[in-house]
């Protein structure tokens, strides 16, 4: 179709419609003119038939009756021979020639006594005798018969007829083949018309009910009546769309279970962590009365051990808040709304403050756009990644960190946290976005190892992604993605309840 070239596509067109209308046009105009053409061309050879054979009938005649006259040398009794046939339709003129070619009657008196000197009556003339056509032309034909007694020719009787009356009864008759023409053109277009309606009628009754489909529905209302063709198509479509329907329904309940099963786990999570936190309290209480009351009184050791079960029931402690904060992250989140990312950066920065100050951290960002977020954990999430950035920091350079914001194709925008640190090892880039995966704790840099989970959480809450790019020793990316908050496409968000 690509390579057709645009004459024919223009001639054409696009439509349906106008595809049948112009082929139908063409090729009725194509027929009827090689019909009416081949008509004319078969009705001008039968009329120059019939008007040949008319003149040789009449030479024959004359030829015949001339016979006893030119004996005598009659010249008014062969005048009257000639002017027997004066008055038939068409003559142009007859005469009688002797073997020498002298005009001996003629139907213009005024001819007699001359003699034929042309090509056609020399070789006329010079024989065969028999009768025969001597000229035939577009406008005339003339014919000749000998005039015969006991098997010798005494002469020859000539007739000319005109075609021209003939001419004109062709033209009348082209003139009806060509409003024939018009008329086929006209009729078979309209029936083409008519045909490509009544197909597009139904052609669009079916795109019209696909994007019914499309919208969510489930009923189909057929096409009534519809061609052959149309019916196996609308039952394409059917088939097609129960399919759809089937393996929808069989995605809603494996979205259903999962939900179901994500609801239990959460619960589990944050009842488990809640239910410990009382317990790990307690030894964390006991073990600090324990170092109050018996430090330096029991041996080193003992303090020492001590210490330790202080140290370790504060990071259990912290890590069981954390977990009970994940496991928060899809029940207490907010549905997502148009948040300009710029408001969030700056409330983690505020947040921040301190360790920024602290640090001489440098956060660079530009004209950051609005995205479907729940501010307070996109808040989370730019925090936990600048915090990352810092606090993994070169110890070498002072922390320079960069946050910007390109858009994708297809509504989203991808961010980039980008800093002068550490850096990750290649092959550290997927764990440490699981839960409590610390690479490096002996730097000394506090926490639980759970902020990247809790950032990857929120990026999948949110319908994006999140994912890493480092060069050890040279710094690192995070980058994730976000759906625009202009214009929020027509899927829905996912389900706050499974994070999908
Ligand atoms: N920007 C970064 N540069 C270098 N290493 C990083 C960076 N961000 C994360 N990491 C590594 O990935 C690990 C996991 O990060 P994550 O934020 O999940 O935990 P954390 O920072 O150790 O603890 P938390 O965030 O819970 O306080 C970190 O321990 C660190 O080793
Ligand atoms: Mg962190």
């Amino acid at each position: 179709m690509t390579g057709r070239p645009p004459l024919l596509r223009r001639i054409f067109g696009h439509s349906v419609r106008q595809r049948l209308a112009v082929g139908v046009a063409l090729v009725h105009a194509l027929l009827m003119v090689l019909f009416v053409a081949d008509i004319t061309y078969r009705q001008r050879a039968v009329l120059a038939a019939q008007s040949t054979d008319h003149a040789l009938g009449l030479a024959r005649m004359i030829a015949v009756n001339s016979v006893s006259w030119v004996l005598a040398d009659d010249v008014s009794g062969l005048a009257e021979v000639i002017d027997s046939i004066r008055g038939a339709p068409d003559i142009l003129y007859a005469m009688v020639v002797d073997p020498r070619g002298r005009v001996i009657a003629h139907t213009e008196h005024a001819r007699l006594g001359l003699f034929v000197v042309d090509e056609v009556s020399r070789t006329l003339l010079a024989g065969p005798d028999r009768a025969r056509t001597v000229i035939a032309t577009a406008q005339m034909v003339e014919t000749a018969a000998p005039v015969v007694v006991a098997g010798r020719t005494i002469g020859w009787a000539r007739v000319a007829m005109d075609h021209r009356p003939q001419g004109a009864a062709m033209r009348a008759t082209i003139a009806e083949g060509l409003a024939y023409i018009a008329l086929a053109i006209v009729l078979g277009t309209l029936f083409a018309l008519w045909i490509a309606g009544r197909l597009t009628a139904e052609l669009s009754h079916l795109s019209d009910e696909t994007n019914r489909l499309r919208d969510g529905e489930r009923s189909f209302d057929r096409v009534a009546e519809p061609c052959r063709e149309v019916a196996r198509l609308e039952q394409a479509f059917l088939d097609m769309a129960e399919t759809i329907w089937t393996r929808e329904d069989q995605l809603r309940h494996t979205i259903d279970q999962l939900a179901t099963s994500n609801e239990d786990l959460e619960r589990f999570a944050y009842v488990a962590s809640h239910d410990l936190q009382t317990p790990l309290r307690n030894v964390g209480s006991y073990a600090q009365l324990l170092a109050r009351r018996y430090r330096g009184r029991i041996d080193a050791d003992a303090d020492e051990f001590i210490d330790f079960i202080v140290g370790g029931t504060k990071h259990m402690s912290a890590m069981i808040h954390d977990l009970l904060d994940y496991a928060r992250l899809s029940s207490r989140g907010t549905p997502l709304e148009p948040v300009p990312a710029g408001r969030a950066l700056e409330t983690a920065l505020a947040n921040l403050s301190g360790l920024v100050a602290e640090t001489g951290a440098v956060v660079s960002a530009q004209d950051l756009p609005v995205v479907m977020a729940d501010e307070s954990q996109l808040v989370s999430l730019l925090q936990n990644l600048i915090e990352n950035a810092v606090k993994y920091r070169h110890p070498d350079r002072r922390p320079e960190i960069a946050v910007t914001a390109e858009a994708l194709p297809s509504h989203q925008w991808r961010f980039a946290v980008a800093d002068n640190g550490i850096g990750i090892e290649p092959e550290y880039f997927d764990r440490i976005f699981a839960i409590f995966q610390r690479l490096r704790p002996e730097t000394g840099a506090e926490g639980t190892g759970i902020g990247l989970a809790v950032c990857q959480r929120i990026a999948h809450r949110f319908g994006g992604r999140i994912w890493v790019e480092s060069v050890p020793g040279r710094g690192t990316t995070l980058f994730f993605t976000l759906i625009d908050g202009r214009a929020p496409p027509a899927i829905s968000a996912p389900s706050p309840a499974t994070g999908l």
